[in-house]
């Protein structure tokens, strides 16, 4: 593989927008060399009316935050840490449809720009060889019953060393590790940036099911004995798939049914995967 030189390799709003084909997503860009997170500086940029699409995107995120308020780990001018501005014309139940074209997009993406072997781990973070390499936080904002903005916030470890982050070395990733030479971050990003693009618009035009064929078909998951541990509470199972409203459906040991909203899987029963990535509790 051809890698070129990451002096080349810079998120400025005009490098980005070079070779960007879209007409929404990464049109209005905010580039912060250090900013405490993206995800707040967006909802902050939501609240003031920026259009959806809008981009924020830093080299160095010094409270980068991840689900269950656990921090997330990176490093200055390596990875890509970024959030976007949705306004969908969604109901507040299928905000996960956000977060599911996002870790589409971000797979397709890392096999297309690295070759490797990217997989969807529900529900929100993507694993190459059993080990996490990025993850999605969506938060969204709702004005009378219905959903006013959501931010999606995206973390891809693209050219760290995540062995350096204390007790975490052993179940996250990044793409470098992976490829073993240097990933460049904006093509990356540029792609991702145009499948979100195309994918929503094919929810809007109402081909939600065939994305989730295609997320399906990338999923770690299902149909595999999975343990998921939710504050307070662990349930094994085999995943069955994932509903309308992006809960997990488990068939416990006994056969029934069940939906889990969120929490941590793990696929231990089976192959020993650990739970989380680069976000500690
Ligand atoms: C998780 O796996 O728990 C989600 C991690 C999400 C991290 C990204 S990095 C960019 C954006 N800003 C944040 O503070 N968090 C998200």
């Amino acid at each position: 593989m051809n890698y070129p030189s990451p002096l080349s390799d810079t998120l400025l709003a005009v490098s980005i927008q070079e070779g960007l084909h879209t007409s929404r997503f990464g049109q209005e860009i905010i580039y912060l060399p250090s900013t405490p997170s993206t995800n707040a500086e967006a909802k902050k940029r939501a609240q003031a009316g920026m259009a959806e699409g809008t981009l924020v995107i830093t080299d160095h995120q010094t409270e980068g935050r991840g689900r269950f308020d656990r921090t997330w780990w990176s490093s200055p001018g390596k990875d890509l840490l970024f959030s976007l501005i949705f306004r969908p014309p969604l109901a507040a139940s299928q905000t996960f449809r956000l977060t599911m074209l996002a870790s589409l997009a971000v797979a397709e993406a890392v096999q297309g720009k690295t070759g490797l072997d990217a997989r969807i781990k529900w529900p929100n973070d993507v694993y190459i060889r059993g080990k996490k390499a990025c993850g999605i936080l969506s938060e969204s904002a709702i004005l009378n019953e219905q959903l006013d903005y959501v931010i999606v916030g995206i973390g891809i470890n693209v050219n760290s060393t995540p062995s350096a982050w204390p007790g975490i070395e052993e179940r996250t990733t990044s793409l470098s590790m992976e490829t073993g030479g240097h990933v460049h971050r904006r093509d990356l990003l540029v792609l991702i940036l145009q499948l979100i693009e195309r994918y929503y618009s094919s929810i809007q035009k109402g081909a939600y099911h065939a994305l989730k064929k295609r997320w399906d078909s990338l999923s770690l998951i299902t149909h595999k004995a999975v343990r998921v541990e939710s504050p307070g509470c662990t349930q094994e199972g085999t995943a069955a798939s994932v509903d309308e409203e992006g809960f997990l459906v488990l068939i416990d040991p006994t056969g029934k049914k069940r939906r889990i909203v969120s929490g941590d899987v793990s696929l231990s029963l089976l192959e020993g995967l650990a739970a989380s990535g680069n976000d500690l509790p």
